[in-house]
């Protein structure tokens, strides 16, 4: 499994925990920054990990900044792509199971690092069910 990873400075040191969480598992990271606590803008990095995502050079992305509103905002611009802010680890699981969602979003200022990994977890170790979800996700890109 391969996942991109992307944060802005809100989110910067979050994606460093995260980074290291996956590594430690064997998990291969492709990191679009950014790199520092320097003040950057958040598009930026929804559009890199989008696109790694949408090009198949990432299974999931990952992206955080301070409230993981604006960087899912501008995630959720790209066609295709279905970010999804979790704050706990049930919706990360019904994210992947109903949603389908291919980006986990979150909010390094709102959720703590050990909660932030039960999170990033649960939507790695979950499946999409299909079924009656699938029509629903076909109808969001019509
Ligand atoms: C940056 O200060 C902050 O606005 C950003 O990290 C994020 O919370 C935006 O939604």
């Amino acid at each position: 499994m391969k996942i991109a990873l992307g944060a802005d400075h809100g989110g910067f040191g979050l994606k460093e925990i995260i980074k290291s969480h996956l590594e430690k598992k064997g998990i291969e990271v492709l990191d679009k920054g950014t790199y520092s606590t320097d003040s950057v803008d958040y598009p930026v990095y929804s559009k890199a990990v989008a696109q790694a995502v949408l090009n198949n050079e990432a299974d999931y992305g990952i992206l955080i900044c301070g409230t993981g509103i604006g960087i899912s905002i501008a995630a959720n611009r790209f066609k295709g792509i279905r970010a999804a802010l979790c704050s706990n680890s049930t919706m990360a699981k019904l994210t992947r199971q109903h949603n389908n969602a291919n980006i986990l979003a979150l909010g390094a200022r709102m959720t703590g690092d050990v909660l932030a990994l039960d999170i990033v977890d649960e939507f790695l170790n979950t499946s999409f069910e299909g079924g009656r979800h699938t029509h629903r996700i076909e109808a969001i890109e019509l």
